[in-house]
Parts: C-alpha cells; structure tokens; sequence
C-alpha cells in the first residue's frame, strides 16, 4: 500500500466521471488562464479564495453559473442561486437547522453504523458505497419528512439522475432534462410539503415553518439539501476509505484516533468532492494577471488547486491552512458542513472500529457530476 497507489486511484474516479475536462483541466499549468468555449479557469487556492470572497464582481446569478442551471429546476430562491440581501436573510433563517445539536442526532438516526462495524468484524465483505447510499437515502427521507421505513437506497439513485445531466462545457439543462428533474423533485417535495403543512417539529419541513421559512423557501431548501447534499458525501466518503487503505494510513488512524481529524480534512482536501464552483463575471476587474470583464463564467478548479498542495498525509495535515476550501469561501461557504461532518465522522468511527480493512475490489463511476466510487467492496485485513 503506497501513496502512489492512492494517487492511481483517485486519477481513475476523476477520468472515469470527466473522461474530456478532466485531462484538460490536468494540462493547464498557469494558475489563471482563459479556455475558449469553458471560461476562465482558476487553479491557485490563494486566487480561487479571493474570487469566492469578491461577490461585487462575481456572483452565482449571471450567465453561465449556477443559477443558469438550478433555477429552472429548483424556482428562483434556493440559496444556490441568490446573492445580497435576500440570500443572507435565507440563511440566517435556516442556520439553527445546522447547529451541531440538531444535526448530530439527525445525523446519528439516519446512519446505523454499529450495524457496520458488527458486519465487518463478523467476517462480511461490505460494499461501502452500496452502504452511504442507504444512508443517503435515510436522510433525503429525513429532509423530506418522510418516515426513515418507507425508503429505499432508490431513492439516492433516483435523485443522482438529476446531477447525471450537469456537464461543464454545457451550462443549461435541456427542457427534457428540466422536466425530469421536476418531476422528481416535486415528488419529493409533495412530502415536505405535507410535512411543512402539519407543522409536526419533529421533521425538518416542520422545523422550517418554525424558523419563518414560507412554504415556498422550505420547499426550495428541502430540493438544495437533497440536490447538493447527498452525492457529495456518497462520493466522499468511499473515496476517504480507499485513500486511507491505499496510503496504508488506516491502521495508524485505528491506533491513534487523534489522526481521524487531519484524515478527515486530507481525505476532504484530495478528493474535493465538490471539483469545480462556477461563477459569471458582473463588474470589470481581474483574478490575478487575467482581466475579466460582466458575461465572463469563471471555473474555480477547486480539486486541481487543492490537490497541488502535495499527496494525501494526515501527519503533515496541509490541509488545515486551507481554512475548508472544499467546501467554498465566504457567502455560500457550505451550509450543510456541519452535517456531512457529523456524518463523515461517525462512518469512520464504525470503520476504525472494525480494525484494518482491505480492498476487496472496487470500480470508479463513468459519466457523473461528482466523481465517485459505484462500488468499493471492503472486508477485514
Ligand atoms: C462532503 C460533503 C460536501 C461538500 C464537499 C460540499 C461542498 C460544497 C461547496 C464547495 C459549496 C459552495 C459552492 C459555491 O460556492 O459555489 C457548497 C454549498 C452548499 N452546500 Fe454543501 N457540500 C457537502 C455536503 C453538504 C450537505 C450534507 C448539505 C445539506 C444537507 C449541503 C448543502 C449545501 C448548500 C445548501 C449549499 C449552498 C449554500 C449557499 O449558496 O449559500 N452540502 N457545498
């Protein structure tokens, strides 16, 4: 088990979901340079934070960002795709609902991870991605209000077709695309909706209400949750496993927990799940020596700046002088990151304490949005 045999890996499942952009992306070797027909693509942690933090000349609403995509999906106001004022009120409103004290237990009664360790130390190969999955579709249930026993891990896959759609040469969903995605998504929030209505605390459209969220800003949270949350984390934390049994770190985490916090944020910084953010251009100005001018779609190339910081190594923990750039930087810094971590962690406690584990066989996604594993068989070394 070698680092090289983490890096090998990690090419694969970014090739296998972007077998074009990818490799290009790899080519570029200037921090800041102009792609015609992509936009301008950033690749220098430093350049990519300070573009995040200027919102006065690049935001997530003009052409070519994310709302181009989103919002004939999701309606107008669903964070993702709002600036100023009216996003900072959204997200004031729904901040408590990603305290650590509600997300913990939220978290906890999504994921039966005591289940997880008991299977691999009874001798079962586990498919780890198969496994996130089920637990992904408990908490697409727990957002959308429904009971935890009415869900199956088709719910995930039902939601993932939607990213499928996303590619980054093409900034729009067709209106087949668009109506698929709709229909899905109003299923889902048929519930929420039901949910909301009964005002019951206990679920999370309920929880919304409570907080002053019209139904409307409820629903169109509950569809950014299910869109943006579940895949990055089904993508994740796979990717985390095989990297640590890769680079041989498991062990020496399973023997020192105190690692498990850098592992995590290396884990986070060499997979970033999230590869690129986009942004579009509204005021003149420039991202280190390239001038970019309103109507310009600025690709913030997260993953390769991330990744140019060195190999995966909790002992060194580059990552922390990050300041969690996988998850973005100032105004639409993840909202969920308190979630995915609650979840991130108690996954790999369950795996620590089935001992170390081996790579029984794995196989990278082809085609989709955030690059992952379709399967990662794990077993007791
Ligand atoms: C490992 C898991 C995750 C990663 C790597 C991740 C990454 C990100 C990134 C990079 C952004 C900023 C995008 C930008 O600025 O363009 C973001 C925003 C967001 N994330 Fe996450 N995310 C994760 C999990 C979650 C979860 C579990 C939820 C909720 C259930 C969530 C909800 C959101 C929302 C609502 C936004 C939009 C915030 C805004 O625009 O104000 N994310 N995420």
């Amino acid at each position: 088990m070698t680092i090289a045999q983490a890096v090998k890996w990690e090419e694969r499942v970014m090739r296998a979901a972007h077998p074009v952009v990818y490799p290009l992306l790899q080519t570029a070797r200037r921090p800041v340079l102009r792609v015609p027909g992509l936009g301008v693509l950033v690749r220098d942690a430093g350049l990519l934070r300070s573009t995040l933090m200027d919102t006065a000349t690049f935001t997530k609403t003009g052409p070519g960002s994310p709302s181009d995509l989103w919002t004939p999906v999701l309606g107008p106001a669903v964070l993702l795709n709002m600036e100023g004022a009216d996003h900072l009120a959204l997200r004031r409103k729904l901040g408590s609902l990603f305290a650590p004290a509600y997300v913990e237990p939220l978290a906890a009664a999504s994921l039966p991870v005591s289940q997880l360790t008991q299977r691999l130390m009874a001798g079962e190969t586990v498919d780890i991605v198969a496994e996130v999955k089920r637990y992904a579709s408990a908490m697409i249930a727990q957002l959308v209000g429904l009971p935890l026993e009415s869900i199956d891990e088709e719910l995930f896959d039902r939601v993932s077709s939607i990213t499928r759609f996303v590619r980054l040469a093409r900034p729009r969903l067709t209106p087949a695309q668009v109506g698929v995605a709709r229909g899905i998504l109003d299923e889902l929030t048929a519930h929420a909706r039901t949910a909301y209505r009964s005002g019951d605390e206990q679920t999370v459209p309920g929880r919304m209400r409570a907080l002053g969220l019209t139904e409307d800003e409820a629903m169109g949270a509950v569809g950014a949750f299910v869109l943006t949350g579940t895949e990055t984390l089904v993508s994740y934390i796979p990717r985390l496993v095989a990297v640590l049994v890769d680079s041989g770190w498991l062990p020496l985490i399973a023997a020192d927990r105190s690692l498990a916090e850098p592992a995590i944020a290396e884990g986070l910084r060499v997979t970033t799940p999230s590869p690129v953010m986009l942004r579009s251009v509204v005021a003149r100005g420039s991202i280190g020596p390239v001038a970019v001018r309103p109507g310009d779609r600025v690709i913030l190339a997260t993953y390769a700046a991330n990744r140019a910081l060195g190999p995966f190594d909790p002992g060194t923990n580059v990552a922390a002088q990050l300041k969690q750039l996988w998850f973005g930087a100032g105004t639409h810094f993840c909202l969920g990151a308190p979630l995915a971590m609650a979840q991130i962690r108690l996954t790999l406690d369950a795996l620590l304490d089935a001992g170390d584990l081996r790579i029984v066989s794995r196989s990278a996604a082809r085609g989709v949005l955030i690059p992952s594993y379709a399967s990662l068989r794990v077993a007791r070394a």
